[in-house]
């Protein structure tokens, strides 16, 4: 979900509603606003998109006031309606609160209300904290302290952020795991989930800490832990273009962040590689002799950074020769890993905030562990918890469908095990010296892909009543397949699987019927060639069985020609490296079936950007 309070002298109203609308990214299901005016607080709130709301406020406009508070809704307890939608407020209407995150023990607290007397209107665990807010307020009469003794008894992850209408210049916010960041400005104050809601207005930002609470007045703003001791804060200077969190003249932002990838690959690579191919990754602040003694590396993450991982085990294990095993987050600690000191876990995640990936890199750290975490958002809780952390330099990511970070993070991760190799004493053969050329030189590759996707965009269209399509890779385009079906999933909502093509053979043959379409990546017939022989013959089998088949190939590989229905080129790239080429064509096609389908492209239904509930 995402969150906006603000304190000032502007229009709450306005700066909320501009707030909301750059995290709409977070949760799209229901949103809503609460203004403090004239000693009183109003309301309103709307299921559906941003866009419901506001033509809510344009029938029934709301009193002008200077503090407010907003929320964008992803549902966790309670469906996407009216009335379950934030902010919550108690009996009297004189405190209001929003809400990320899940209450863990609502459901006693809320039992506990309803013996006080308590009427709860809502299906949610918020409602229950705007009416301990209320209680505990008319005996403190002060929203910060109220805020510390209610999130005291709360249970499971959280970020609150309230107003009382009796403290008209006041916004607390309160923090437990989800994100939560404050923005101080010139007689003003914000708070956020994410630094892109208050850009246009302040860069000067302070990060909050695992429970505190900060109490935002017009001269500043005061944070203690929930003990009520004042806590450290770290303040930092936000460093993100707010132009760049725009669409710049594409119809989406999905459509920009695909056509950002070489330059955001190119970021990514930047003043990491020096002149005579060494690697220079200082800021992973895990000692060579640590990294040494590693014997094990253990990747977790979730959705398309999951498919980054899968793909860096062949990578490492190919250049270091460390075994590498690669997990969904949220399988992982449930599994009981085995886990020591010499175990290496990286967390790769675009957003830094996804739960999953935060409790297994918890309990990695638990079991002693080193966690490197694989990021692109600098100061969120991922890289805050982990050991050491290598930046991807994506910019910032809108559409909820990722592409430039799972570019970046396919970068980052060919560093991290070069690196490895590097520090480890890995004989460096030729085969690595030309790598890092080759990956010097990727970001043109990209660039020359996206210059010929039309015949692409043109495919998708002819595509879109289709009801399945299927993806088949080997080696690391099985990993490529699964990210193509992932797209196509989240975007056009059809029925889309990804299968290394060995497999076929083994079960899913059985799903081809005529006419299916099937996407299969070829890696380059250079280097280890029976690879792509293999994968010719995997081609010819579903051919054989009336597949259409869309071929990606290398530009120069005939072999392909004739059994190709449709044959899409990507530059001649080594096998290790070509994910960074062969997923592109598949973000396009995606993209294009999901708008002939008329879907919303940056916001797919059901979908969240950051998953900050497990
Ligand atoms: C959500 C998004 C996915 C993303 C995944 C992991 O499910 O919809 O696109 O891949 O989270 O996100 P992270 O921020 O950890 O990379």
């Amino acid at each position: 979900c995402g969150i906006v309070g603000y304190v000032g002298s502007q229009s709450a109203l306005d700066v909320v509603m501009a707030g909301l609308k750059r995290l709409e990214y977070r949760g799209y299901d229901s949103a809503g606003v609460a203004v403090l005016s004239d000693g009183g607080l109003a309301a309103a709130k709307k299921a559906g998109k941003l866009v419901n709301l506001e033509k809510e406020l344009v029938e029934r406009p709301l009193p002008a006031g200077s503090t407010g508070i907003g929320h964008t809704r992803w549902a966790t307890h309670g469906g996407p309606t009216d009335a379950n939608a934030h902010p919550h407020l108690d009996n009297a209407g004189r405190v209001a609160v929003v809400h990320n995150g899940i209450i863990e023990n609502f459901a006693a607290l809320r039992a506990e209300l309803a013996e006080r007397g308590h009427e709860l209107g809502s299906e949610t665990d918020t409602e229950v904290v705007a009416h301990l807010l209320a209680e505990e307020f008319s005996s403190c009469a002060d929203l910060a302290e109220a805020m510390r003794l209610v999130c005291r008894r709360l249970e499971g992850a959280f970020t609150l952020v309230a107003v009382h209408a009796d403290e008209p210049d006041v916004v607390v916010g309160a923090r437990r795991n989800s994100p939560l960041v404050v923005g101080v400005g010139e007689g003003e104050a914000f708070l956020a989930s994410d630094v892109a809601a208050f850009i246009a207005h302040t860069r000067s930002a302070v990060e909050l800490g695992q429970d505190q609470v900060v109490e935002l007045r017009r001269d500043g703003v005061t944070v203690t832990g929930f003990d009520g001791r004042p806590a450290e804060v770290r303040s930092y200077n936000v460093d993100w273009d707010a132009d760049a969190a725009e669409k710049d003249g594409y119809d989406y932002f999905m459509l920009k962040e695909i056509a950002e990838q070489p330059k955001a690959v190119a970021d990514t690579l930047l003043g990491r590689i020096d002149a005579s191919g060494n690697l220079t990754l200082d800021e992973v602040r895990i000692s060579a002799s640590e990294l040494r003694e590693m014997d094990k590396v253990v990747i977790v993450a979730c959705g398309t950074a999951f498919h980054a991982g899968l793909i860096a085990k062949y990578a490492i294990e190919h250049w270091t020769r460390i075994p590498c095993e690669v997990e969904l987050a949220s399988e992982f600690r449930y599994r009981d890993p085995i886990l020591d000191a010499q175990t290496l876990v990286i967390a790769i995640s675009q957003s830094g905030e996804t739960m999953d990936t935060l409790m297994a890199l918890r309990h990695a750290r638990e079991q002693g562990a080193k966690v490197l975490a694989i990021c692109n958002t600098n100061g969120s809780t991922i890289p805050r918890e982990s050991d050491a952390v290598l930046y991807t330099h994506a910019g910032p990511e809108v559409a909820v469908a990722s592409t430039k970070a799972f570019l970046t993070q396919l970068v980052a991760c060919y560093l991290v095990a070069l690196y490895l190799g590097q520090v480890r004493g890995t004989k460096w053969g030729d085969e690595i010296q030309d790598v890092i050329r080759d990956l010097s030189r990727i970001a043109d590759s990209v660039e020359r892909v996206l210059e010929t996707m039309e015949p692409v965009r043109e495919l998708a269209r002819s595509l879109s009543d289709k009801n399945t399509v299927l993806f088949l890779g080997r080696h690391v385009g099985y990993p490529v397949a699964l990210e193509g079906a992932l797209k196509l999933k989240e975007l056009a909502y059809m029925h889309a699987e990804g299968f290394a093509a060995g497999e076929l053979k083994h079960g899913p043959i059985a799903l081809i019927d005529e006419d299916l379409p099937v996407v299969v990546v070829v890696p380059s017939p250079r280097g280890r060639s029976i690879l792509h022989d293999k994968i010719v013959s995997n081609i010819q089998e579903i051919r054989a069985r009336g597949a259409r088949t869309i071929v990606i190939a290398e530009e120069g590989d005939e072999a392909v020609v004739p059994y190709a229905d449709h044959l899409i080129r990507i530059p001649a790239t080594p096998t290790l490296l070509q994910p960074l080429v062969a997923t592109v064509p598949l973000q396009v096609f995606a993209c294009e079936l999901a708008t002939a389908r008329g879907n919303e492209v940056d916001q797919p239904r059901n979908l969240a950007k950051s998953v900050t509930v497990e």
